[in-house]
């Protein structure tokens, strides 16, 4: 009232916005990167920050909240007490350990699992009607853990999954084809990891049938060269991690793309981890692994039913199948 006259004696206008806060826990290089799409993306009213080191966690909050004049308004907190996540919408979690060079995601399990016992339980209690979104790896196995944990229904609790390697897909295949990756419509689906499945049987390149296009064509495709496309996906991750040390700014995205779908209810298809027993014929136990999602406000609102081949559906299982194995020796 200090320095605004109000124009009119009555009384505020009701909000014509749902109130929106997003909780990110692990303030490393990955949280970082999803703190200021977030931001700049204008995804959130409120952004909680939690991390186990106070003064990295404190130093990271200021150097956001300096940025408030170049940004849509967002509230940022931070704490290394739970009690700041409050009533979250949307808790990502991206804390735990990383691969070293060469290092497989699956061999961060049993430390991360061990973080998970400590941080799903407050974020839960603080949060109890919110989405968990993982991002921390095996991503996963650590999907399951969460669900497993939280006591959630499954609808709410997702694995960021392949929607990063699907946008890695799209990239070599519009550079193969020269054209632009949001014109290709394609799939990696199963682990994020090592044995993903590349869905070639459904991928088209505006609107175009790309594998039976050139068929009809009687175009020769050679079949190492879609496999090289998706070996380059695989490896990936362990090229940049080999690089730059850490993977982070297309995970930025790709979790920010997943809570524009959420928090907006836009009820858009990602490949995201979800509960996949039941589906294209997995089965043997819960497994939580990527397969095509509608994403919406009440979390996975459904699991789309692509056409696969038997040779995609074969693969998927097998993909399953692994994840089914590193889950048995847990014990969980
Ligand atoms: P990082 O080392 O930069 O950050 C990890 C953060 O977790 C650190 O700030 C650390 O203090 C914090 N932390 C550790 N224990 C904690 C606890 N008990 N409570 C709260 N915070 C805690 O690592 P990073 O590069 O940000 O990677 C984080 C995770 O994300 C890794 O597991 C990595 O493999 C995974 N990742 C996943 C994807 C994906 O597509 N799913 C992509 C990139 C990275
Ligand atoms: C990725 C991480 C390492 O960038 O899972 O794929």
């Amino acid at each position: 009232q200090v320095f605004f006259k109000p124009i009119h004696n009555t009384s505020p206008p009701s909000p014509t916005k749902r109130h929106t806060k997003i909780s990110v826990v692990g303030t490393g290089n990955v949280g970082m990167a999803i703190a200021q799409t977030i931001l700049t993306q204008d995804l959130a009213d409120e952004l909680a920050l939690v991390d186990a080191k106070a003064d990295k966690l404190h130093g990271e909050m200021l150097d956001l909240q300096h940025a408030a004049a170049f940004l849509p308004r967002t509230k940022i907190l931070a704490s290394t007490d739970y009690s700041v996540t409050v009533g979250s919408d949307l808790c990502i979690i991206t804390a735990g350990a990383r691969q070293i060079p060469g290092e497989s995601r699956l061999n961060l399990l049993q430390r991360n699992v061990t973080l998970f016992e400590m941080i799903i339980p407050p974020l839960a209690k603080y949060s109890p009607d919110s989405i968990l979104m993982i991002v921390s790896n095996p991503v996963d196995v650590l999907t399951y853990i969460a669900w497993k944990i939280s006591g959630f229904p499954s609808n709410r609790v997702i694995g960021s999954g392949t929607n990063l390697d699907s946008s890695r897909f799209r990239f070599l295949i519009a550079d193969h084809l020269d054209v632009t990756a949001q014109d290709v419509q394609a799939n990696i689906v199963g682990e994020h990891g090592d044995s993903s499945v590349a869905l070639w049987s459904s991928i088209s390149v505006g609107g175009v049938p790309i594998l039976s296009f050139l068929e009809k064509q009687e175009i020769a495709y050679e079949k190492e060269t879609l496999e090289n496309i998706h070996k380059a996906v695989v490896d990936s991750a362990y090229e940049v991690i080999n690089l730059k040390g850490y993977t982070s700014w297309a995970i930025g995205y790709s979790a920010a793309n997943l809570a524009r779908s959420i928090l907006r209810n836009q009820r858009k298809i990602h490949p995201v981890s979800v509960l996949a027993k039941g589906f294209y014929g997995i089965d043997g136990g819960d497994v939580f692994l990527s397969l095509p999602a509608q994403l919406g406000r009440g979390g996975v609102l459904g699991v789309t039913n692509v056409h696969l081949t038997e040779e995609e559906a074969q693969r998927l299982r097998d993909s399953a199948k692994t994840l089914l194995e590193v889950q048995s020796q847990l014990g969980i």
